[in-house]
């Protein structure tokens, strides 16, 4: 049954006010969502409020991989939980972070491959909480980053179900710390670019790579390994120089990583000759290779032309 925004928000409230007797009509108006015509309200709290009965949900980033990386407030949440909603990106060790009787559930994706559909696994969490548990749901780097928590959280506000946020290292600072190098360099790059080359649901999507290239910007490309040859030729007919530098990062922070290093020009004829493993694409001249000690395995025409 589909109810209209208005509807279903008038619905939310009221069962948000059984349950919250004690919430002031002022703060209910902030946490229930609506479209862009709502009364404005203060503002949603940050801290989540209890409700009796019903458990509490916290999106958690876990980093690109290495357990170090995680926040003090990502162990301490996964201590906590009863239930964790892991994705496949999670790295090997954080899950034991969480208690051993702890209930461990696999919702994650991978490339192209999703193992439950978004809306089960908003479903699934919304129950768990609903049934009185602590639900840790646990996205690999940040949650806030290509990470659908967005989609989420809005589930969640729905139903009145507390919802709080611990950040994590998002893949793009981690594989540039790893390589010893700065995403920003003065009189270099000046701003950095997130983008995915990704559309809904794994469907091909070709960014915009005019409006992208820029000389003085750092570009940080997510699922980008299938669009490596596309980015390359797009970024180059832009206006970008075919020698501007290109570092892949497959497995960034783990035990694995493999760097792989090659230009625009060179990209766009060969792509990146990544694994199956996440990759991230960092371009830009504030990727130039370091004088001294940065490894990095040389990829595509580079290889090629020996250099
Ligand atoms: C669905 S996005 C999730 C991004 C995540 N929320 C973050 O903040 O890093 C998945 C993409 O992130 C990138 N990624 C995530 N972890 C990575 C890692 N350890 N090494 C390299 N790239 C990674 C890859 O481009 C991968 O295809």
């Amino acid at each position: 049954m589909r109810f209209s925004a208005k509807w279903r928000d008038g619905l939310i409230l009221f069962g948000f006010r059984l349950l919250s007797p004690v919430l002031p009509t002022a703060t209910l108006r902030g946490v229930v969502g609506g479209g862009a015509d709502r009364t404005p309200g203060p503002v949603a709290p940050a801290t989540p409020v209890d409700r009796p009965g019903v458990g509490s949900v916290t999106l958690v980033g876990a980093g690109p991989g290495d357990p170090d990386l995680l926040t003090v407030a990502a162990v301490k949440a996964l201590a906590a939980a009863d239930v964790v909603l892991f994705d496949h990106l999670v790295g090997d060790g954080i899950l034991d972070l969480a208690p051993p009787g702890a209930e461990r559930m696999c919702v994650g994706k991978r490339s192209g491959r999703h193992s439950l559909p978004q809306e089960e696994i908003n479903a699934l969490i919304a129950q768990q909480a609903l049934s009185g548990r602590r639900v840790v749901r646990l996205k690999g780097g940040d949650p806030m980053i290509f990470g659908r928590a967005g989609e989420e959280i809005d589930h969640l506000d729905a139903l009145g179900i507390p919802v709080r946020v611990i950040p994590g290292i998002t893949a793009a600072l981690g594989c540039a710390a790893s390589a010893g190098l700065s995403l920003t360099k003065r009189g270099v790059a000046r701003a950095v670019t997130f983008v995915t080359a990704h559309g809904r649901d794994g469907e091909r999507f070709e960014p915009d790579w005019a409006r992208l290239a820029s000389p003085d910007t750092t570009l940080a490309i997510y699922m980008g390994r299938e669009q490596a040859r596309a980015a390359g030729a797009g970024l180059c007919a832009a206006g970008l120089p075919a020698d501007t530098p290109v570092l892949a990062v497959e497995n960034g922070c783990r035990p694995d990583e493999r760097r792989l290093r090659t230009t625009l020009g060179a990209m766009a004829v060969d792509g990146v000759a990544a694994g199956k493993g996440p990759t991230l694409l960092l371009i830009g001249d504030a990727l130039a290779a370091r004088g001294t000690g940065e490894a990095a395995e040389v990829c595509g025409a580079m290889a090629v032309e020996g250099r």
